[in-house]
């Protein structure tokens, strides 16, 4: 029963979304707005959760959704990706001049609607997308060069991931006139952990799982928590063959060399620890909430085996 309510929800939020793209008027932007992968809409089902079943909240989720549909539009060019959780990503398909238009109109058609919620909602969400953007403008920097400052690199993903998370669940909190400053720590750990185990199963899985190659972000130029942990621990020699394979793609040799060495300094195991204890953060601040749902989420991505 649970489930079917959650699917209902969640079906608003989907129909409200492409009938948001449909009132633009553009037959070609709805055909390429079918074409995206629709992605696990967690900023979605955390604003449903905190903010109830209203018609507020189903709007408030469509709103954030197109946002961050059009930040990974965006993001894919940016980082040339050829696939999106598993099938052909845009810019792939139809070019980066698409992709990019793509994503100015669903984020565009976003603000437009946010302007029908409450000004404190608007602004925050608003507020966050400044912070979105600012925290890929400092990935783009950061991916020029090896990075080895572990307070950069959590600088980036606040505001990269975590920044759009917390709001989502800030303005639920709002809506619903609830403590926003507990949510929005909730959003906030929720997020920062979020990225870290993206950026573990980078390295931890297979291809045919990522629906990406593995070691994407190395190979992009981007040094995340686990090769910041490892890095701490390699000597003079590692340290300078792990800098010979910053940027390229990896052959047989470096990936297998790549593993190992992630396995046997614990920069795996510690990112996930690492991750770990930012969901139990996450969890403290809701703790007097009574929210299994919300305690669940955390649990299932989270604190969980690896
Ligand atoms: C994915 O990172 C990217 C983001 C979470 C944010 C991207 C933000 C922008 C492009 C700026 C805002 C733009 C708009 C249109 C609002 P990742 O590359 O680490 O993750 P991935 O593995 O999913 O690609
Ligand atoms: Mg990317």
């Amino acid at each position: 029963m649970k489930k079917e309510v959650d699917f209902k929800l969640h079906e608003h939020v989907e129909k409200l979304m492409r009938k948001h793209i449909e009132d633009i008027g553009d037959s070609r932007s709805l055909k390429l707005y079918d074409k995206i992968p629709k992605g696990k809409r967690l900023r979605a089902k955390l604003i449903l959760k905190i903010a109830g079943e209203t018609k507020k909240a189903v709007e408030l989720a469509s709103v954030v959704e197109l946002i961050h549909t059009a930040s990974l539009l965006h993001d894919d060019v940016i980082d040339k990706a050829s696939t999106r959780r598993g099938i052909l990503s845009i810019n792939h398909a139809f070019g980066n001049m698409t992709a990019i238009m793509l994503g100015d109109i669903l984020y565009s058609k976003g603000f437009v609607e946010l302007t029908h919620l409450p000004c404190e909602v608007a602004r925050n969400v608003a507020n966050s997308v400044v912070k979105l953007s600012i925290g890929e403008l400092l990935d783009v920097k950061l991916a020029t060069a090896f990075n080895s400052s572990q307070d950069v690199y959590f600088d980036m993903i606040y505001k990269k991931t975590a920044s759009l998370i917390e709001a989502s669940a800030c303005s639920a909190a709002l809506l619903a006139n609830k403590d926003s400053d507990k949510y929005a720590l909730y959003g906030k750990n929720l997020g920062l952990a979020f990225q870290i185990i993206d950026d573990v199963l980078d390295v931890t899985n297979s291809s045919e799982i990522l629906g990406k190659p593995s070691f994407s972000d190395f190979k992009e130029g981007k040094t995340t928590l686990p090769y910041l942990y490892m890095y701490e621990k390699l000597n003079k020699n590692d340290k300078k063959k792990l800098l010979s394979c910053f940027g390229k793609t990896l052959n047989i040799d470096e990936s297998n060399w790549m593993h190992e060495k992630l396995k046997t300094t614990g920069a795996v195991t510690r990112s996930i620890e690492y991750a770990k204890k930012l969901g139990v953060d996450a969890l403290n601040a809701i703790k007097d909430e009574n929210l299994p749902e919300l305690e669940k989420i955390i649990t299932d991505m989270i604190i969980r085996d690896f």
